[in-house]
């Protein structure tokens, strides 16, 4: 199968079928193709080879570019531009980024999803001349795995299911336990977080450092990248309150 063809439309046909909120069919997933793109998009996404190297590479969008085109075509004012339709839209993006990694899977490929497009949604934007209203939620690449990866493990169910109403009986225990299997795999070596002037230093943590730590520590150094976000999506017509 040539996956580098600007025509193969495949790992997105079952998007057609996902579920868009009150029809407002609000996402899109544009194929970018060409390789001078690619390059550029990778060195904003952290410089990920496979961002430039997988056959394809969708983005999928919140979209309410055509809403706001209908609403205008209709003569009618657009008052829906509450947070809930960043929200749904971005939903809708998601959830057809999910169906296509599914169908993508099913016929023997891999991908990985690529959130990093929001570290720099501003130019995301641009690379792919979105218009106004238009946003890339998240990438998917698209390709032949080179080699297929376990499954991680994941916290306890009793930790992340709960009946009847949200429970953190189990958190404590739940949370210990998955520490240990996950600094067990590994995982870590080489990608602890240091931050500067907390002790001790991650390197040197071989009994305390885990899932917790690992991640209260990428919580704690925060998300510069991103921080032009949220202007960006004001600029782009979304309501954030
Ligand atoms: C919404 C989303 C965004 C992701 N963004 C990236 C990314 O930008 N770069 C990357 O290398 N992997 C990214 N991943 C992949 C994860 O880091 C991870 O490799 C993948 O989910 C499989 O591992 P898991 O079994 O722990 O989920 C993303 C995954 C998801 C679900």
């Amino acid at each position: 199968m040539a996956l580098r063809q600007p025509g193969w439309r495949g790992p997105t046909r079952p998007s057609c079928l996902r579920p868009a909120a009150s029809r407002r069919e609000a996402s899109r997933p544009p194929y970018l193709y060409d390789p001078r793109k690619r390059a550029v998009l990778r060195s904003y996404c952290r410089g990920q080879a496979f961002v430039e190297e997988a056959p394809i590479f969708l983005l999928f969008c919140a979209d309410t570019f055509r809403l706001r085109e209908v609403a205008e075509r209709q003569g009618h004012a657009f008052n829906y531009s509450r947070i809930d339709l960043l929200l749904a839209a971005t939903i809708d993006a998601a959830l057809a980024c999910q169906n296509a990694a599914l169908a993508a899977e099913s016929i023997g490929l891999g991908c990985c999803m690529v959130g990093g497009v929001r570290n720099q949604a501003r130019d995301v934007a641009a690379l792919f001349e979105l218009p106004k209203g238009v946003y890339g939620v998240v990438g998917l690449a698209v390709g032949y795995a080179r080699q297929v990866n376990d499954l991680k493990p994941r916290l306890p169910s009793n930790v992340v299911v709960h009946v009847d109403g949200y429970s953190t009986a189990h958190l404590d225990e739940g949370v210990a336990q998955y520490d240990g299997v996950m600094a067990s795999t590994g995982i870590y070596d080489g990608r602890r977080v240091a931050i500067e002037g907390v002790t001790p230093e991650p390197s040197s943590d071989n009994a305390h450092y885990g899932w917790a730590e690992h991640t209260a520590r990428r919580l704690a150094r925060g998300n510069a990248r991103r921080k032009d976000l949220g202007p960006f999506l004001r600029d782009c017509g979304f309501v954030l309150e």
